[in-house]
């Protein structure tokens, strides 16, 4: 199969997985596929070092998805910390408002200068995937729709100087209409029509999401575990089959 370059470049693989085993050989055999490695927490706080420095020697993009959230003075110091340990992307939740925001661009930047290399990608989460209009309303009592919410965070993520956001395809439209089409959308929630839904609840399909302007695609469970009767690469064919030409 010919590898699109293009689709690639959006595709970000989480790896969610319980054992560093398990993510080395997700890495080994879907590295011609993936653009972007993502290291969440269940890993990172595992195995910290080994997987950074495994994804490191494949000479792939990482995602250090720590999603922090504090105040910025410690946000800043964590920041700069991600980015000298190989960290080429990473996040900040929006929710910690415009001066936590600040905090983390000023704090990447400064070790990207340190390590004389490029700026890193820097996303705002605006709201999580599993996060639904009921548990918005019910559990939060913030009487305001989903999508707008997450518009408005991603604006205020914009003027912060992140470079983009994270947020459900279903707002990745609105929100380069907002922001405009250079402030970049990270889409997760992709789900393939034959893929289980697990616990997302707002979800679409790669080529949907893409066709909604989104920049880069978080692909998880349903290329790490299947449908049945697929392997993870037979799953990052099909996705990349379903998208077609970009
Ligand atoms: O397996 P699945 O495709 O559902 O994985 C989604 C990934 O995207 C997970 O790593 C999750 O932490 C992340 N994510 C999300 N919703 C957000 C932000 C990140 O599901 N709003």
């Amino acid at each position: 199969m010919n590898i699109d370059e293009k689709i690639k470049e959006k595709i970000v693989l989480a790896l969610d997985v319980e054992e560093l085993d398990e993510a080395k050989i997700l890495v080994d055999t879907l590295y011609p596929y993936v653009g972007t490695f993502k290291v969440g927490l269940q890993l990172y706080t595992k195995y910290g070092n080994d997987i950074i420095n495994y994804i490191s020697n494949k000479n792939s993009n990482f995602f250090l998805d720590v999603k922090l959230h504090d105040i910025p003075n410690t946000v800043e110091k964590a920041s700069e910390n991600v980015v000298l340990r190989g960290a080429n992307f990473f996040n900040v939740h929006a929710t910690g408002g415009l001066a936590m925001m600040e905090a983390a661009v000023r704090g990447a930047k400064k070790a990207a200068e340190k390590l004389n290399k490029k700026p890193p990608v820097i996303l705002a989460v605006t709201m999580l995937t599993s996060i639904s209009q009921e548990v918005l309303e019910d559990e939060f009592e913030i009487k305001t729709d989903v999508s707008n919410f997450a518009i408005r965070l991603a604006k205020l993520a914009k003027k912060a100087g992140m470079t983009g956001v994270v947020a459900s395809s279903l707002e990745a439209r609105k929100i380069k209409e907002a922001c405009g089409v250079d402030f970049k959308v990270l889409c997760p929630g992709i789900r393939p029509e034959w893929s289980t839904k697990d616990d997302q609840k707002r979800i679409a399909t790669p080529k949907f999401a893409i066709n909604e302007g989104a920049d880069y695609l978080v692909i998880g469970r349903a290329v790490t575990k299947p449908a049945e009767g697929l392997t993870p690469i037979d799953a990052m064919k099909k996705i990349y089959e379903e998208i077609g030409e970009i």
